[in-house]
């Protein structure tokens, strides 16, 4: 047998692949008799934000931690950047639904936690963290435990942390949802200038349907559970529009209308 022959390694590479930065087949999850996931699949492009919407229970959390590794998934595969998800990853970031901060460590600390773990050395860690805690509006809070904060505090917190390890895919489980009204807005506003300027794979989950349309390239509308993509929709041309008017713009409310219809049987 030619010997030279079993070591040719093929590589496979398409130009559409090239653009997919996260890919979803067939994965399906149960959880003991609740089917939570059954055969979905999804594509995320890269430097793109893709939204999540879905019933609650549908999977979205559930999504979220098989493509970061922490989940298991029954069947099916997730590739990221085309190789196959084992576990977790410097690769890719999570921001929780339910922050996940550490009780008993300062602000400082959970901000740089994720560089901890990667070995950065404190100063290093500490000065990227300040700049975080600053973009998240937390200066002067550094000290602080968790339990000090207030619940939209703390969600920023675990944004700040999740941006500070500069991963490749952000995973963010309704990381708006325990701000006011207007931090959520600034925060929007914050999160396009990230797609705009970073060439990071967002995956975003919401329940505001108003929210997706204003921040996705993409929206997925998921099923009840055993959930699967049940259509996908790309606003286009929103970006540009202004924030102030963009509630009375007919093209959004033409979009809205569309995911609210493909939403309304579902909900009870
Ligand atoms: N660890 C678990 N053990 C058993 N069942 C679970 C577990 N985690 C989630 N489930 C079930 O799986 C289904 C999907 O849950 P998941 O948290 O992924 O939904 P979700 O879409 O994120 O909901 P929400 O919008 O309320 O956050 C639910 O029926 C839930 O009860
Ligand atoms: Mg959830």
């Amino acid at each position: 047998m030619d010997m030279l022959q079993t070591n040719v390694q093929t590589e496979i590479t398409t130009a559409a692949q090239a653009d997919i930065a996260v890919s979803v087949s067939n994965v399906s999850k149960n959880y003991g008799d609740v089917e939570a996931l059954r055969d979905l699949s999804l594509e995320f492009p890269r430097g793109q934000l893709t939204s999540l919407l879905g019933p609650s229970g549908c999977g979205k959390t559930t999504l979220l931690k098989i493509i970061a590794g922490l989940l298991d998934p029954t069947s099916g595969d997730v590739l990221v950047d085309g190789k196959a998800v084992t576990g977790p990853g410097p690769d890719r970031a999570f921001v929780f639904q339910d922050f996940a901060l550490l009780p008993w460590a300062s602000v400082m600390r959970n901000v740089a936690f994720g560089l901890e773990l990667r070995g950065v050395a404190k100063s290093e860690r500490e000065a990227i963290a300040e700049k975080y805690i600053a973009n998240v509006g937390l200066s002067g809070f550094e000290k602080s435990y968790p339990h000090e904060l207030s619940g939209g505090m703390r969600q920023r917190v675990g944004l700040a942390r999740a941006l500070s390890v500069d991963a490749d895919v952000l995973l963010m489980d309704e990381p708006f949802s325990a701000v006011d009204e207007q931090t959520r807005r600034k925060f929007q506003e914050d999160l396009l200038s990230l797609v705009a300027n970073e060439n990071k794979t967002f995956i975003f989950v919401t329940h505001s349907i108003e929210e997706a349309v204003y921040v996705s390239d993409q929206i997925a509308i998921l099923l009840p559970r055993p959930s699967r993509v049940s259509d996908i929709i790309r606003p286009t041309g929103l970006r540009e529009k202004d924030m102030l008017t963009i509630r009375r713009d007919p093209e959004y409310l033409d979009i809205v209308d569309e995911i609210w219809a493909s939403l309304r049987s579902y909900v009870e």
